[in-house]
């Protein structure tokens, strides 16, 4: 299914990421605070886009080797932990490139922590050091929801909340 835009949203999907962006960027200002900048996120992007059914952070845990940890989100009962390299979360942590999956059944190794999933993007989220600090996870209930416009907006967006454009 493609964009449907919120009644109060533009009717163009890149134009709607923008102005969350904007919104999203001043609630944050002066705010430091890793989780708190996450839960912000994730809250408002869900609120923003109707076809947001799963929203959220999974984080790169320090004390462990190459595995995922769940971090604020939004949305039913998420997977805690996934290594690096499994599902599309942690193919996007070992590639470092977001991923668009059309048809999450046909994603090897997907892993399905709510089976009305049907298809997702996930984007690695790094720090202004470049270093992979999380990726972000959003899942919708209809199949192919998620286009490059959705990649670029996320990426520009991450950027500009925890990476170089900070
Ligand atoms: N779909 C993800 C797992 C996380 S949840 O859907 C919340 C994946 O395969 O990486």
């Amino acid at each position: 299914m493609s964009y449907v835009p919120r009644a109060d949203r533009p009717i163009d999907k890149a134009e709607a990421y923008l102005e969350v962006e904007s919104e999203i960027l001043a609630v944050l200002e002066g705010e430091t605070d890793r989780v708190a900048r996450m839960a912000t996120v994730a809250s408002m992007l869900a609120d923003a886009f109707d076809d947001y059914f799963w929203t959220g952070f999974y984080v790169v845990d320090p004390a462990r080797d190459r595995e995922l940890v769940v971090g604020p989100y939004q949305g039913t009962l998420g997977c805690l932990r996934i290594a690096f390299g499994r599902g599309v979360c942690g193919t996007a942590a070992e590639t470092r490139q977001t991923q668009i999956v059309q048809d999450v059944h046909a994603f090897p190794g997907h892993i399905a922590c709510d089976g009305r999933s049907e298809s997702e993007i996930v984007v690695p989220v790094f720090d202004a050091s470049g270093v992979l600090i999380a990726v972000f996870d959003v899942d919708a209930t209809t199949k192919a929801a998620f286009d490059t416009i959705d990649a670029q907006a996320l990426e520009r967006l991450m950027a500009r909340v925890f990476g170089a454009d900070a």
